[in-house]
C-alpha cells in the first residue's frame, strides 16, 4: 500500500482546488531546500535507457509534468525530485489574473477524470519571470506555457504572447504557445492559420527556441491540418498534443460531467493518443504526448504512437506522488520485454 492511498480519502473530502493547493504548497515549501535531495533519492530513477535527446534538450526520462499543475513556477525543483523528467510551468499570461469564480475544478472520481474551468489564474509574467530568474532550477528541462490575458483583444494577442515570452525567455528551456485552453473566450480561434502565424512568427522573431504549439483535441481534421501546416511553414520545433477536451464521452458516469470546462484524465486517453499518432504521421517534428497518461503502459502507448516524451496532470491526483517513479520503472520493464535498448528506439514504432 502506498502512503498516498492513506491520505487520498482525506484529500478527496476537500474541494478539488483546496486539495491541490495543499499539495502544491507542500511541494513549494520544499523548493530549494534539502528536502529535494531526500525526495530525489527516494523517487528519481537514473537510467540512461530512459533519457531522450530531442529539440536540442536532454530529458533524463520521458515523463513530465503538464502545464497547469505549477502555474506560477513555485515547485519545479520538488517536481523534478519526484522523478519527473521535465516540468512545464504556466499557463503564464502577460497580466496577473484571478481566473474564473470558484468552484472551477471538479473531480469525476468514477471516471478518473477532472473538469476544470480555471481560466488562466496566475501571478502574471512579471512576477513569474522574476521568480524563475531567482530560483535554483532543477537539472531537467523547464518549459514555459504561455497563454493570452483575458482582457487582451484577440487582435492584440501577438503583443501579449511576446510580452510574456520576453519575461521568461532567460529561464525557460522551451516555450509553448497555448492556443487550446477552452476556458479563455475566443482563445481556441487563435489556432486558425492567420492568427497562429502572427503569434508564432512574432515569438520566433523574438528568439523563442525551441518553440512549440499546443493543440486542442477538439479541432477537426481540417483545422488540425491547417495548424500543422503552420508548424511546417514556420519551421517550429514541436507540437504538444493535447489540451483538455470539451467533448463529454457517453461513458462518463460522475455527476460532475455536466460541469463546463475542459475534461482531462482517463476518458481522453485514447483520443489523445490517436492525436499524437496523427500529428506524428503528418508533420516531421517532435511530439509531446499528453492526455490521460496514468501508467507505464499508457505512457508507452503514446511513445510508440510517436511521442518523444509525455506529460501528465490528472493522474497525479488519483495516483499520487510516486507516479513518475512507477511509470519510469514500468517503462524499463516494457523496454526489456519488447527488446528495445532505449525509449528513443521505441518512439513512433506504431505511428
Ligand atoms: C490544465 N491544462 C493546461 N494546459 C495548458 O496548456 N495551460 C494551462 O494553463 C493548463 N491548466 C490546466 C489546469 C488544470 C486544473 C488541468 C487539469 C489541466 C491541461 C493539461 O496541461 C493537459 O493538457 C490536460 O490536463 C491533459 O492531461 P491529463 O491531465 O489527462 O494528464
Amino acid at each position: 500500500m502506498r502512503a498516498y492511498d492513506v491520505v487520498k480519502p482525506l484529500f478527496f473530502q476537500l474541494p478539488a482546488e483546496t486539495a491541490h493547493r495543499l499539495v502544491h504548497q507542500g511541494l513549494a515549501i520544499a523548493q530549494g531546500t534539502p528536502i529535494e535531495s531526500v525526495l530525489s533519492r527516494r523517487y528519481q530513477i537514473a537510467d540512461p535507457r530512459l533519457s531522450v535527446d530531442t529539440m536540442g534538450l536532454s530529458f533524463p526520462n520521458p515523463v513530465g509534468v503538464a502545464a497547469g499543475f505549477d502555474k506560477n513556477a513555485e515547485a519545479p525543483g520538488p517536481l523534478a525530485a519526484l522523478g519527473f523528467g521535465h516540468v512545464e510551468i504556466g499557463g503564464v499570461t502577460a497580466e496577473r489574473q484571478s481566473g474564473n469564480p470558484r468552484p472551477r475544478l471538479f473531480r469525476l472520481r468514477e471516471d478518473r477524470a477532472l473538469i476544470n474551468r480555471m481560466g488562466f489564474n496566475n501571478h502574471g509574467a512579471d512576477e513569474i519571470g522574476d521568480r524563475l530568474s531567482r530560483l535554483a532550477l532543477p537539472d531537467v528541462p523547464i518549459g514555459v506555457n504561455i497563454g493570452k490575458s483575458k482582457t487582451t483583444p484577440l487582435a492584440d494577442a501577438p503583443d501579449d504572447y511576446e510580452y510574456t515570452y520576453e519575461r521568461v525567455a532567460d529561464a525557460g528551456d522551451y516555450f509553448v504557445v497555448n492556443v487550446s485552453s477552452p476556458n479563455t473566450p475566443g482563445l481556441r480561434d487563435l489556432q486558425q492559420r492567420g492568427p497562429l502565424v502572427d503569434i508564432l512568427s512574432r515569438l520566433k522573431d523574438a528568439g523563442a527556441s525551441p518553440l512549440l504549439v499546443k493543440l486542442s483535441p477538439n479541432l477537426t481534421e481540417e483545422a488540425t491540418d491547417d495548424a500543422l501546416s503552420v508548424v511546417e511553414d514556420l519551421d517550429l520545433d514541436g507540437v504538444i498534443a493535447v489540451n483538455t477536451s470539451t467533448d463529454r464521452p457517453a461513458s462518463l458516469r460522475s455527476d460532475n460531467r455536466v460541469e463546463e470546462g475542459g475534461l482531462s484524465g482517463a476518458p481522453i486517453e485514447h483520443a489523445a493518443t490517436e492525436r499524437v499518432r496523427y500529428v506524428a504521421n503528418n508533420v516531421d517534428v517532435p511530439v509531446i504526448g499528453v492526455g490521460g497518461v496514468s501508467s507505464a503502459e499508457g505512457a508507452y502507448r503514446k511513445i510508440k504512437a510517436g511521442a518523444s516524451v509525455v506529460q501528465l496532470y490528472t493522474a497525479l491526483v488519483y495516483e499520487g506522488p510516486s507516479l513518475a517513479q512507477e511509470i519510469n520503472e514500468g517503462l524499463l520493464e516494457l523496454l526489456e520485454r519488447d527488446g528495445f535498448d532505449s525509449i528513443e528506439d521505441a518512439i513512433g514504432v506504431d505511428a
